[in-house]
């Protein structure tokens, strides 16, 4: 019998958020958001469904997966830019959360000004 609980890879994300550093693990088939939560973490979130961006972070180390994470342009998602709610880690992470401002100015500043 398979053990699918043991074939699923587990990463550790370390996420700053509002001043302070959390650990928690996270799992290949769930989302970075969703082990937030299992692990008490409420990070910011609406739609969790990669369209709004209040999930946005930037990945500092690591990297994820996020087809689904429609909110942010490709080039941007190169540079770190993530949605939470829609990213699968595929290496331990470390993040900033919170960064949907920073996020909104790097798509959009240019049009602004
Ligand atoms: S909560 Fe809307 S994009 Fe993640």
């Amino acid at each position: 019998m398979v053990d699918t609980a043991q074939a699923v890879a587990t990463y550790t994300i370390t996420a700053e958020f509002e001043g302070d550093r959390h650990s928690f693990s996270c799992r290949a088939d769930q989302t970075v958001l969703n082990a937030a939560e299992a692990a008490g973490l409420a990070l910011p979130s609406s739609c969790c469904s990669g369209v709004c961006t209040t999930c946005a972070a930037m990945i500092t180390e690591g990297s994820v997966e996020q087809p689904d994470a429609m909110g942010v342009k490709s080039d941007l998602q190169e540079q770190g830019y993530a949605l939470l709610c829609v990213a699968f880690p595929r290496a331990d992470l470390t993040l900033k959360a919170c960064q949907e401002d920073a996020l909104y100015e790097a798509q959009f500043g240019q049009y602004q000004k």
